[in-house]
């Protein structure tokens, strides 16, 4: 069987340390792996697979060596200059910041949901925001069946999902010391401010969500509107949806199709107080839907309530179930 080289860049941080872990569980057929990070990490040491790995710095010539697959976790500025230097020596990367996202050329993937677009690609792989890869994975299966007219998001978006620092801030604030990361301190707080604000009043984070579900579904003049905010919950983010239908839909009938739908875990009874909790979906591949009702407010209507873990099917496992089906494709070839 057919081995694979993979470079991992940003191992060191929340996603890259996350991406390890789920590499470990996914057991896939890499048998070379290479881990970068900057110059604060280069020496360090990481133990994966029985193995002690040395972290190199992330340079110019760090893919001359060739590898099949890169999994970018470093921030925009660093795939920006790096990734288009590892696509140009023929490794896939697969990129999990925002720099290329939008970009006509550039995939923008969630396996469950659009797996096809993966065949399109020239060398860079987008892996969306956290916020949206588990707002799509519910929405897909909707919109085939009753096709979405418009969406109203509403998230409760966890301090991990601003990296190191992010958790740094919530700890660091429990204990009364001031933020360093977010504007003001999250502890206590819920910050509608993720990103930076446009000019349209909107944040980026905000932008990103309407942008991006709207490449995913392929419908580009979907209406879609949405407020994020930061809340003081570790890991995993929740979401408020309210999805508006074209069609009619019998509500047992559109909670089966949720049940029933890849990547998702229906946890919806309200009767024995079960709904999807942060606490709950935390570690897992999984995105939770629960609270699912009619919004009675106009015809065809829901509202549902999507739990997911930010770092895991928010980024690091959305970006490995890429590369695998990219192994998949390969074999099939
Ligand atoms: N956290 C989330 O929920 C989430 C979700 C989706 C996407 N993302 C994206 O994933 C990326 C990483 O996020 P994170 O939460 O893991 O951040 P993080 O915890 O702050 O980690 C950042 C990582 O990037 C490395 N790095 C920074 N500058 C670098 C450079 N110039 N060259 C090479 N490596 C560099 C850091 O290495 P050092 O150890 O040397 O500093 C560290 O390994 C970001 O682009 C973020 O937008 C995050």
């Amino acid at each position: 069987m057919k081995e694979y080289k993979l470079a991992l860049v940003g191992a060191t941080g929340l996603v890259g340390r996350t991406a390890l872990q789920v590499l470990k569980e996914k057991n896939l057929p890499i048998s070379e792996y290479v881990f970068f990070a900057s110059s604060r990490s280069a020496g360090s040491k990481i133990k994966f697979l029985n193995k002690e790995y040395i972290v190199r710095e992330l340079n110019e010539h760090s893919f001359d060596e060739g590898f099949d697959f890169a999994i970018f976790s470093a921030g925009g500025d660093t795939s920006k200059k790096y990734s288009p230097i590892a696509a140009s020596k023929g490794c896939i990367v697969v990129d999990n910041s925002s720099a290329f996202r939008m970009d006509d050329n550039v995939p923008l993937v969630v396996p469950e949901v659009n797996s096809d677009a993966l065949k399109k690609h020239n060398g860079i792989i987008a892996n969306p925001n956290c916020s949206t890869i588990q707002a799509v994975v519910p929405l897909k299966p909707l919109d085939t069946k009753y096709t979405i007219k418009r969406i109203v998001y509403s998230t409760y978006q966890a301090v991990s999902g601003a990296g190191k620092k992010g958790v740094d801030d919530l700890k660091n604030g429990i204990k009364g010391l001031p933020p360093k990361k977010f504007p003001y301190s999250i502890f206590n707080n819920c910050l509608p401010h993720i990103d930076d604000f446009t000019e349209n009043g909107y944040t980026k984070e905000e932008l990103k969500m309407i942008n991006e579900t709207r490449k995913i579904l392929e419908k580009p003049n979907l209406r879609v509107t949405a407020t994020t905010v930061r809340v003081p919950v570790i890991n995993c983010h929740s979401e408020s949806i309210n999805i508006e239908f074209e069609k009619d839909f019998d509500i047992n009938e559109l909670r089966n199709l949720l049940k029933n739908s890849p990547g998702i875990i229906l946890e919806d009874d309200i009767n024995n107080n079960i709904y999807p909790l942060a606490t709950n979906a935390t570690g897992h591949d999984e995105v939770f839907v629960g609270r699912i009702r009619r919004d009675e407010s106009v015809p065809f209507g829901i509202n549902i309530w999507v739990v997911g873990d930010n770092i895991r099917k928010g980024a690091a496992t959305n970006a490995i179930q890429i590369v695998e089906k990219l192994i998949e494709f390969d074999k099939n070839k």
